[in-house]
């Protein structure tokens, strides 16, 4: 029998002259990180070692580790909130924890008691609790981290891991703030396919992503809508889910759609919020909620009709990021803003829907955590 990650066995080693907090528009997302980390190892014979946090630095790795080689590596990103009255909760970290152990089971990395590791991630908090920013927009990102350390070329099971946790004052992910981004609606490139591995936060699925990107850059989009198969389903946004809204104009009802959970897509923890408060919040003799298959050539008649009425996109970075333009096969299709503003009216509804939970102004179960 080996040993179960504990969370009361952590050694702690602080840090001995404490940083200051930069003030909150130097925040660059994910370029500062806190004074500690947190490290846990895994061996195959004795199970999860001591949790030590200790000060931020450097890991020492052989080059052979099969981390570097065959991508054996999985993360997470989850967010902790100060809130109005000053306490520090993090935004479900049971939805993140689950995921991760289902990352970890799928590339033959060691799973763990999430409650262990939700205990650990909150006495690293605590050690840098005053880094914590405050502010509409700025939270503390944690870094959830898992590799294969096994030091051999032999492509098999990892034996070792080393399970970390690092942790990032951030502001708004993009630079410019919650501002509406143009999409390029991409086929020449998949980001995620059936039986593949795109449902799983690997960080070999992002790698791949960033010359497509490149790509849409070029002509003049910022992200890519990642279509999938011959129907050109829409499925994500960059790093992100996507939603859309439309309008049916015969019978009036309103409809706020995205993509199914069926192995293609990542379970963002946003985009679970953001189905479970519309469904509490939005009137359903006005709205349907689905989560079915869509194109962009639904997406591109229903504009043509007027039925278009929002697209955002949902992640823990961003939260919400609304969607003014989709370029496809030539042409741009407009989404409609309010006027004068970033986004349509149900994406301003949602991201405060979130956003008041977050900072803790409305309570919602057990969706923030101490
Ligand atoms: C998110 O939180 O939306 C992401 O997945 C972005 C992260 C990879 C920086």
């Amino acid at each position: 029998h080996t040993a179960p990650l504990k969370a009361a066995n952590v050694k702690i080693t602080g840090i001995k002259t404490p940083s200051q907090p930069k003030p909150n528009e130097q925040l660059v997302f994910g370029k500062t990180f806190t004074d500690h980390m947190l490290t846990v190892e895994w061996t195959k014979a004795s199970g999860w070692g001591i949790p030590e946090i200790k000060p931020y630095g450097n890991l020492s790795l052989d080059p052979s580790a099969c981390v570097f080689h065959y991508g054996f590596e999985l993360f997470e990103g989850l967010k902790a909130y100060r809130t109005e009255d000053n306490k520090i909760t993090m935004f479900r970290p049971d939805k993140n924890m689950e995921r991760m152990n289902k990352s970890a089971a799928r590339i033959c990395l060691p799973t763990f008691d999430s409650e262990e590791l939700i205990k650990l991630m909150g006495k690293l908090i605590q050690q840098d609790k005053h880094l914590v920013p405050e502010g509409k927009g700025y939270s503390l990102y944690i870094r959830p981290t898992l590799i294969g350390t096994t030091n051999a070329l032999g492509v098999s099971t990892p034996d070792r891991a080393l399970l970390y946790v690092i942790t990032s004052p951030v502001g708004p992910y993009y630079k410019t703030g919650f501002k509406a981004v143009g999409l390029e609606a991409t086929d020449y490139a998949t980001r995620a396919w059936p039986g593949g591995c795109g449902d799983k936060k690997l960080g070999a699925n992002y790698a791949p992503c960033i010359l497509p990107q490149l790509q849409a850059a070029e002509r003049g989009y910022q992200q890519n809508l990642w279509l999938f198969g011959p129907e050109k389903n829409i499925t994500e946004v960059g790093t992100m889910n996507v939603f859309f809204a439309f309008k049916d104009s015969s019978t009036g009802k309103k409809e706020l759609v995205t993509a199914p959970l069926d192995g293609t897509i990542l379970e963002g923890v946003t985009r679970d919020s953001i189905l479970a408060l519309a469904r509490e919040k939005l009137d359903p003799s006005e709205w349907n909620i689905n989560e079915r298959y869509y194109s962009i050539n639904e997406v591109e008649e229903r504009a043509s009709k007027g039925e278009l009425l929002e697209a955002f996109g949902s992640g823990t970075a961003a939260v919400v990021s609304p969607i003014k333009t989709i370029g496809w096969t030539g042409n741009d299709i407009d989404v409609p803003l309010l006027p004068g503003e970033q986004s349509g009216p149900l994406t301003k509804d949602i991201a405060k829907w979130i956003a008041d939970i977050q900072y803790g102004r409305v309570s919602h179960g057990n969706w923030s955590r101490i």
